[in-house]
């Protein structure tokens, strides 16, 4: 482990990373805008710029170098000695910081990035409070650069990281910087819009203004907005993300750094894909069915309702006749419990693994991010859980088979897929015969014209657990607003449905798990990083 000296201080950093990477994760402010640590180094905004000290060319005598470095662009090395506290280097920011003004529109109060806007940031600790730029600004045109995303190039600095990103990560190199000098501005080429599947990534990279995400524009103002850790149900690597909400509504969904899944990006199916936890089409009332009228079932008697009516109808021993499919989109903690109740109640019940979307083949981009084919965050937390609990299990496709020979009376059947899709008419058709079918999900579906009970579900965003991810990993995530008005989070609901009393807190249930099944004894907290210019 090299140890530099930064401003007199002695500090140990990690092999190969550079001197703002080690000055920032050992707590200095640095200000940078052209450096990111998912990106190549080009070193071109001057803002990071350090004295080091260097041997005399004529006396080798070791002395403060006359210019400064981009300390992003200098590798650390034992023995380094390099100080960001001087007159020099705070003359050198401060010129940088008027540069960067001499243009920018102070549009702060109409920006959507005020708040968590880099040029704010700077400006305020390393900048001048008054500027001596007496000419007209230069105003660049508003840009519509494809389906999500606007540029207002008055606020760019140039740094190129959204240039950067789409030619090293996504791979797609929609944008580049056009004209020359002080003309130079970020532009796509000719009728190839921005429009990649990860293409909001430069949104968030994005140090000021500039970028702005079309779905947000003027929706919320920054330091409203509460952010949630979280897990992206969108596929199954689990993309890590943070939830942004404001008066128990998700404004929008951010990337988190996790090296072992994501990186510093998400795909846009996860930033995007969650609107449907809005909709108005979302069932919202636990019903029962009596004779041909459904009725309004109360949360705290449903319980009971359940329990009777599985146990009325399952004539076989050990209830064999019984059946609980596991949707991939339930929670760790959620599949445990209702695989212990079904158990409990009829222990030669099946147990099925739920439908698993796919949609294409996986797709890996040129910077090492992957977009997987399932659709769903949990496939593999759910196969533990049947592996587990043994006993009858089996793929829902042989259950829709087994079911339509007339194998089974009773089901209980979870969905929580972001649509209705998921049951098709074959499978309707399966599962009209049973006696009683109980239907757990968020939207309605052909299942409801067979069902007799009807529990309405929370979205990922209304409750807490862990997903297992394809690789493996356990991944907790919790919860960012409370469920929609009469809706009660799966978790809980299940939980009262085992019989237990007080609230669900899935991190009690996995310790309950993680006893039995040695897999989910870890969970996966990505490592907190430095706060970097994003
Ligand atoms: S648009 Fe934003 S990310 Fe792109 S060069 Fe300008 S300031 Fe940098
Ligand atoms: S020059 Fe170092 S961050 Fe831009």
């Amino acid at each position: 482990m090299p140890t530099i000296t930064i401003d007199g201080q002695q500090v140990e950093c990690r092999d190969g990373v550079s001197v703002l990477q080690a000055a920032l994760e050992a707590g200095w402010n640095v200000p940078h805008y052209c450096y990111h640590p998912g990106l190549k180094v080009v070193a071109s905004c001057r803002l990071c710029l350090m004295e080091m000290k260097m041997p005399h060319p004529q006396t080798k005598e070791l002395g403060w170098a006359p210019k400064l470095f981009p300390s992003c662009h200098t590798p650390v090395r034992d023995g380094l000695e390099v100080r960001f506290d001087s007159e020099k280097v705070r003359s050198a920011r401060q010129h940088a910081m008027e540069y960067y003004l001499i243009n920018h529109p102070l549009d702060c109060p109409v920006c959507d990035k005020a708040g968590e806007c880099y040029l704010q940031d700077y400006s305020e600790a390393f900048g001048t409070p008054t500027s001596r730029m007496v000419e007209d600004k230069h105003k660049n045109p508003k840009k519509d650069l494809g389906p999500h995303t606007l540029l207002y190039a008055d606020r760019c600095v140039l740094c190129k990281r959204c240039v950067r990103f789409c030619d090293e990560i996504a791979g797609t190199g929609e944008l580049r910087i056009a004209n020359r000098g002080s003309r130079n501005e970020i532009d796509v080429f000719p009728g190839v819009p921005l429009d990649n599947e990860l293409q909001g990534n430069v949104v968030d990279l994005c140090p000021v203004g500039a970028l702005l995400d079309k779905d947000f524009l003027f929706k919320q103002r920054t330091w409203f907005l509460q952010s949630v850790k979280s897990i992206s149900p969108a596929d199954s690597r689990g993309q890590n993300i943070w939830i942004d909400c404001n008066n128990q509504g998700v404004h929008r969904i951010r990337p988190r750094f996790n090296p072992k899944v994501n990186d510093w990006w998400i795909s846009d199916e996860a930033r995007f894909g969650w609107k449907y936890i809005t909709s108005g089409e979302r069932l919202h009332t636990p019903r029962v069915r009596r004779g041909a009228q459904w009725e309004r079932a109360g949360w705290e008697d449903l319980p009971a309702v359940v329990r009777f009516r599985i146990e009325d109808a399952s004539e076989a021993e050990g209830g064999a006749d019984v059946a609980a499919v596991l949707s991939p989109m339930m929670s760790c903690e959620e599949a445990w419990l209702l695989a212990k109740f079904i158990r409990q109640l009829a222990p030669q019940a099946t147990l099925v693994q739920g439908v698993i979307p796919v949609e294409g083949e996986d797709r890996t981009f040129p910077g090492g991010f992957v977009i997987k084919a399932e659709k769903c965050p949990n496939r593999r937390g759910i196969e533990t859980i049947l592996a587990h609990f043994g006993g009858p299990t089996q793929t829902f496709a042989d259950f829709l088979t087994a079911a339509g020979e007339g194998r089974f009376r009773v089901a209980y059947v979870t969905g929580g897929y972001p649509d209705a899709k998921w049951v098709g008419k074959d499978a309707a058709k399966a599962l009209s015969g049973f006696d009683v079918l109980i239907v757990h999900d968020l939207f309605p579906t052909l299942l409801d014209k067979s069902a007799v009970v009807q529990i309405p579900a929370a979205s990922f965003a209304e409750r807490e657990g862990s997903f297992m991810n394809c690789d493996g990993l356990v991944q907790p995530f919790e919860r960012a607003i409370v469920p929609l008005d009469g809706v009660k989070a799966d978790g809980q609901f299940l939980f009262e449905l085992t019989g237990r009393r007080g609230l669900f807190r899935a991190a009690n249930v996995r310790a309950e798990m993680a006893a039995a099944i040695p897999a989910f004894a870890e969970v996966y907290e990505p490592p907190e990083m430095p706060k970097y210019a994003h």
